[in-house]
């Protein structure tokens, strides 16, 4: 497979690892009168992020590609953005969730279209179905913030 390509598919599999550790951080350290909304959400949420992260990275062997194996590296490819372990307002907590749901639904899309000019269509059938979860809680994390808002 072309080097653009693998470098793809591995930015996609960065951006799974590192956003799992950001929303155990959101989950541990969120605070406020929903903070058990938020703890919840975010339990299901880093379930499925483990999950697509194995499964994604057994997709890349299946297709002999290395996926990377260290911290350093997917934090230097991905594109979500680290964060400390402090407290965090239900308000921010669901503002960060947001951004990075965003994000990593634009990586998925752009992965898709690169997988899609060689017809690989075991990476872009995956991430479409990745994007309709992304997109599910999106949606859940929008209608919260505006519960929050309000
Ligand atoms: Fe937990």
């Amino acid at each position: 497979m072309a080097q653009l390509e693998n470098k793809k598919l591995n930015l996609f599999l960065a951006d799974l690892a590192v956003l799992n550790i950001k929303v155990h951080t959101i989950h541990w350290n969120v605070i406020g009168a929903t903070f058990k909304d938020v703890h919840e959400l975010t339990d299901d949420f880093y379930h499925i992020l483990q999950n697509q992260y194995d499964e994604f990275a057994e997709l890349m062997k299946a297709h002999r590609i290395f996926p990377m194996g260290a911290m350093a590296e997917y934090v230097d490819a991905t594109n979500i953005a680290e964060i400390e372990g402090r407290d965090y307002p239900v308000y921010e907590a669901l503002e960060i969730l947001e951004t990075d749901l965003v994000k990593l639904i634009a990586t998925a899309k752009d992965v898709r279209e690169e997988m899609l000019k060689t017809d690989t269509f075991q990476f872009s059938n995956i991430l479409e179905d990745y994007v309709v979860i992304y997109e599910k809680y999106l949606w859940f994390v929008r209608a919260m913030r505006n519960e929050n808002n309000a």
